[in-house]
């Protein structure tokens, strides 16, 4: 009654943007058109990369659910569809039949305002017992901190995962389960199979300020609409909170990726089915740039395990603000170490190559030619001899653009002043091989397939031109390939 009401005052007398009693289906409309709105500015923008997975305007933010099913590869992601500043979420949606190219859908979920929900938030997208497509995310209530309070819903998919229903078991967790316990900031609902066993991790603290936690739950039906709480899986020591968890096998370790408001953490170890604990035996930075944020992982048909992050940090104004980061294909080492390698799939947006060999680097610099575009893939190997350390330049013809400089010293790598140490001791490594994707406004680094380091820079020069420089010694670039990329879409 007090929806009908509303709604017949907003039509008559204000202007239709106050949405609160709108249905998903209505949300859904208008969300559309604001993005499509936005899209010549956005997709104008000279600072707009081109083989990275973004929304086609406005705002994103983490990659949600993504999912093999019927011969397509599925993201979802956050969307702010209104605005190219955080606000609102939606969740966008991409699809492709080969991780390479990538086909920009409708979009997936829209806040249902009639039943109270003002924003749907970060989740996780599985098939039931019934195979069909879920998705489960956080529900947000209008007038209610995300803090203090919060639901995880489902909605069921078509065969496209094209159009979601909401369940109507909604919630299908409510923080009735926990008891006397209290979950601050819970949400991010990731499910994962084991065995015959479903369960579920959420993210949140159990004091106001700390406490961290993963906290599980174990389906009670074959629908996934019924739940129980098995206790916390695992405490984050000394992080404000845990978003985003993401648990999986790997082999035969269990890897968990938590978001804790600062760099992405992940943990390696065991997990046990009965008690519901798990227990890591080493831990490291999922990447140690400063944009990288709230990865999420999909399994592949050949039992492959592929993590996107959120690349964040860009600035506002232009239309559209945010994407993922390039796909790249997880496994652990033997003395338990992460490595993540680009998707093998994106050697097919590489054109022609420019290459380099065995260059011999002393105290004066060598400029390389790039291939003319802002779009570039570098493989470098280098042997840093007895040199101090080198450095790979790119120096913009246009003089008012800024320098970009990755630096190697053997014991860390620097991409544009931010370090991250290639080693856990202090043992000189002399050979780096390193594999850079320059992407117009993003650099992604990788250094001996371990060690990532995501950027958002200042425009890349399409113009650049590569200078090699040793410093303290002699060094040898072993070999250089530079390729213009093509676009994703
Ligand atoms: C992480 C996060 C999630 C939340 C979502 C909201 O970036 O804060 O915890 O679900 O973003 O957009």
């Amino acid at each position: 009654m007090r929806c009908a009401l509303r709604l017949l005052l907003f039509a008559v007398i204000l202007p239709p943007i106050d949405a609160l009693c709108e249905t998903a289906q209505e949300a859904l409309v208008r969300a559309e058109a604001a993005v499509k709105a936005a899209m010549p500015l956005a997709q104008t923008d000279p600072a707009r990369p081109i083989f990275h997975v973004m929304a086609p305007a406005q705002w994103m933010n983490d990659p949600n659910g993504p999912i093999f099913y019927k011969g397509f590869y599925h993201l979802f992601y956050q969307l702010h569809p209104y605005s190219d500043k955080d606000g609102t979420k939606y969740w966008g949606h991409v699809r492709s039949r080969d991780l390479v190219k990538w086909e920009p859908l409708p979009i997936a979920l829209a806040p249902s305002n009639d039943k109270g929900e003002e924003a749907i938030w970060s989740g996780s997208c599985t098939l039931n017992g019934l195979g069909q497509p879920m998705i489960f995310y956080t529900s947000i209530s209008q007038g209610k901190s995300a803090f203090d309070h919060a639901e995880q819903w489902a909605a069921i998919g078509d065969d496209d995962l094209l159009h979601w229903q909401k369940s109507t078991a909604n919630p299908v967790l409510s923080e009735a389960l926990h008891g006397e316990k209290k979950i601050y900031d819970w949400r991010d609902p990731f499910v994962f199979h084991e065995g015959d066993k479903t369960f579920l991790v959420t993210g949140g603290h159990l004091e106001k300020k700390g406490d961290a936690s993963v906290n599980i739950y174990e389906a009670e039906n074959p629908e996934l609409t019924k739940w129980k709480y098995r206790g916390v899986m695992f405490e984050i020591p000394e992080a404000p909170t845990a978003e985003c968890p993401n648990f999986f096998k790997l082999g035969d370790q269990w890897v968990l990726f938590v978001s804790p408001y600062g760099k992405v953490q992940y943990f390696i170890g065991d997990f046990d089915t009965n008690t519901c604990r798990f227990t890591a035996r080493t831990k490291g930075l999922a990447d140690h740039g400063p944009n990288f944020y709230a990865p999420n992982t999909m399994l592949l048909e050949n039992g492959d395990r592929i993590v996107w992050g959120w690349v964040t940090g860009f600035p506002s104004g232009h239309g559209w603000n945010g994407c993922l980061t390039v796909p790249r294909r997880l496994s652990v080492s033997r003395d338990g170490v992460l490595r993540q390698v680009p998707a093998p799939g994106l050697v097919k947006l590489r054109g022609d190559p420019s290459e380099r060999h065995n260059l011999h680097l002393e105290s004066r610099e060598e400029a390389l030619p790039l291939p003319r575009t802002n779009a570039l893939e570098i493989l470098a190997d280098i042997d840093l001899g007895s040199a101090k350390s080198i450095t790979l330049e790119f120096r913009p013809e246009a003089k008012a653009r800024k320098h970009i400089i990755i630096g190697f010293d053997g014991v860390k790598v620097t991409v544009d002043g931010v370090s991250a140490p290639l080693t856990a001791s202090t043992d000189r490594v002399p050979k780096v091989q390193l594999r850079i994707f320059a992407d117009h406004s993003v650099l992604e680094v990788l250094a001996n397939e371990t060690i990532w380091v995501t950027k958002t820079i200042s425009l890349l020069d399409p113009n650049s031109t590569l200078i090699l420089r040793s410093d303290g010694g002699a060094a040898t670039l072993t070999s250089l390939q530079a390729w213009p990329m093509k676009t994703i879409w």
